[in-house]
């Protein structure tokens, strides 16, 4: 059995130094691909969940950057450096809650601040190699992640996921989906249950697409059915993904990640969390210091393009929760299978 993700269209490509992003919002319906002229061009499509996912708004932002200073490199150093410490607060500003942009950003910043002795043209393009760097480096960490996890996977298992982790949020195999990935390439026979993931649908447009179109036996529910396909003893193990991982191992991810934790809990089933180095934030002690995104009206209050609720309702719409760190089994990193106490061994793993 051979992986199958080639049929997948590439979420980021960067080509002859340019950016191009797929259009997550038409999926699965269309395929659209679309140069980015502009670095507000990019932040729009940070914004509008275009390109969305933690590690792919990291490498969108990254080349991003690296895009808003493509015609700047007349400047003398210290006013490139200004314009790109400018631009790298403007992109972050996109999206609060996954630190993996932050992370990103602040790397290319970080690389033009170590070179001030070079020309800006060759400095810019040492930029363009940190970007590509931590594009390719991201389809590594998703392998090592799927390696890790793979251990997890037996015969016959049920696997419940939340929102998109997968090839379309990263580079390649994806964070909760790349041990399924390569449980899959090896021929182990799975099912996986995906949470349709209220309000954007990440888990029907884009992990049930992703999934089936590498040919992997996967079933759509609606996240109020997990519940009850726990209950019926369909569910053997839950992989999520993360935005961003406290140092006490709290979980910031998708809005509805808890409820999927609190059940499984109930329901005695392992909880796992995927995610890279970059996705671990030991400037937040837990999840209480996460910022977490509050998105527009109309994703609650209408299906699609129709309304769904009265006109002046009043409405929240948090894009994340925070899963406490009791809740989960373990975190699957690059480096291993990460498990209580967080506190203690994610720093001994990355501190
Ligand atoms: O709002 P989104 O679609 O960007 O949210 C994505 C998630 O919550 C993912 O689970 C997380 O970013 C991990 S992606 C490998």
């Amino acid at each position: 059995m051979t992986l199958t993700l080639v049929h997948l269209p590439e979420t980021i490509r960067w080509q002859d130094g340019d950016l191009y992003l797929l259009d997550q919002t038409q999926l699965p319906l269309a395929t659209v691909v679309e140069k980015q002229a502009t670095v507000e061009q990019v932040w729009q499509a940070i914004k509008q969940l275009k390109v969305r996912g933690a590690p792919a708004i990291g490498i969108a932002g990254a080349y991003g950057l690296v895009l808003s200073v493509k015609h700047q490199t007349h400047l003398p150093y210290s006013a490139f450096l200004l314009e790109l410490e400018r631009q790298a607060a403007y992109l972050d500003s996109a999206r609060p809650t996954a630190v993996n942009l932050k992370w990103a950003l602040t790397r290319i910043v970080n690389k033009a601040r170590q070179l001030p002795d070079l020309a800006v043209p060759e400095i810019y393009r040492r930029l363009v190699e940190e970007a590509v760097q931590i594009h390719d480096e991201d389809r590594r960490l998703c392998r090592q992640i799927g390696e890790h996890g793979l251990t997890l996977i037996q015969p016959n298992m049920g696997i419940l996921t939340h929102c998109n982790a997968g090839s379309l949020a990263t580079s390649e195999l994806g964070t909760a989906l790349a041990p399924m990935y390569l449980a899959h390439e090896q021929g182990i026979p799975f099912r996986v249950y995906a949470d349709e993931t209220r309000p954007l649908l990440q888990g029907s447009r884009l992990t049930s697409w992703e999934l089936q179109q590498a040919g992997i036996d996967v079933t759509l529910i609606c996240d109020n059915m997990a519940a009850h396909m726990m209950s019926q003893g369909l569910v053997d193990l839950v992989i999520v993904g993360a935005d961003r991982v406290a140092a006490n191992g709290d979980v910031a991810n998708k809005i509805g990640t808890l409820g999927v934790a609190i059940l499984a809990h109930h329901f005695n089933l392992p909880f796992y969390v995927a995610c890279p180095y970059s996705t671990i934030d030991f400037a937040a002690p837990d999840g209480k210091s996460i910022v977490i995104e509050e998105r527009s009206e109309a994703e609650v209050t209408h299906f699609g393009d129709r309304r769904t609720a009265p006109e002046n309702i009043q409405y929240r719409n948090p894009a994340f929760d925070i899963t406490s760190h009791t809740l989960v089994t373990g975190l699957i990193t690059d480096k291993g299978i990460i498990r209580p106490p967080y506190g203690e061994n994610l720093e001994r793993f990355y501190g």
